[in-house]
């Protein structure tokens, strides 16, 4: 069924009521929209029900069936640098305490910002900065969520999951969004106020802490005990000599 952007609408707080809102039935990608867009507004949503050429993290691309799942980009400026990588927390944050709240469904966070059940990944996020001045950068947030499609790729498939195979029920999709983007906006509120109480919400959620793992970083895999993500988002891992931090890379738990 076609995303209703009318009903969305009415679902939104009384604080949203001024977030730009763009919807496009088709569209190359959000994140690239807003990125290449003539004038980058502040406070501005785009949403999709297909992308021909949406992008995930490494270049990869996110496949998503037309009319099934959520896909949108949120657009910000003027935000502090300093804040940049907290958008890497709050994200998945936002994503996961929605669907747990509304959907009584327990999902965890993969660092940096996958969520994951039972190592099957239902939300990728892909966090792309644009720097303003010394000071100031704008950001543009990429979410895309599996909700309602049942059938992926077979190069996807066997480490991908939806909602709608995890509740075994049709997930509204307008309901969800607005609860996200009602959390995103409160959380992003909370960067400056309170930031230790977002880290250990993040923390508590986080998938492999403890865990032996190897982190793909480049074109090198290393491998160690996940020692901790620390509050400027880091990876730390322990190895048999050191501890290495890693700012960006892909986990994988090394079962033994
Ligand atoms: C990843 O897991 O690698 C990140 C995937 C991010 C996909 C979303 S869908 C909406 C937005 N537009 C894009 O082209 N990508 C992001």
């Amino acid at each position: 069924m076609k995303f209703d952007i009318d009903f969305f609408k009415t679902l939104l707080p009384e604080n949203l009521h001024n977030l730009e809102i763009e919807y496009f039935d088709e569209i190359d990608s959000t994140n690239s929209y807003l990125l290449y867009r003539k004038e980058f507004l502040d406070k501005i949503l785009v949403i999709a029900d297909y992308q021909t050429l949406g992008r995930g993290r490494f270049n990869r691309k996110w496949y998503s069936n037309p009319g099934e799942n959520l896909m949108f980009s949120i657009g910000l400026k003027n935000i502090n640098v300093s804040y940049l990588q907290k958008f890497s927390f709050i994200t998945p944050l936002s994503v996961q305490e929605a669907i747990e709240e509304n959907l009584n469904l327990n999902l965890n966070i993969k660092w940096p910002n996958d969520l994951i059940v039972d190592s099957k990944k239902v939300c990728g996020i892909l966090i792309e900065t644009q720097i303003q001045n010394s000071e100031k950068a704008k950001v543009v947030v990429g979410i895309g969520i599996n909700v309602n499609q049942t059938h992926f790729q077979d190069e996807i498939k066997d480490r991908t999951t939806s909602l709608k195979l995890l509740l075994n029920q049709e997930i509204n999709r307008e309901i969800l969004l607005s609860k996200i983007l009602d959390l995103f906006f409160k959380y992003t509120n909370l960067i400056s106020v309170d930031f230790e109480t977002i880290y250990q919400k993040y923390k508590s959620k986080c998938f492999g802490i403890g865990q032996k793992v190897s982190v793909l970083f480049g074109d090198k895999i290393y491998t160690g005990i996940l020692f901790d993500i620390n509050r400027n988002g880091e990876l730390e891992l322990l190895t048999e000599n050191t501890k290495l931090s890693f700012n960006s890379g892909e986990i994988t738990i090394i079962k033994e």
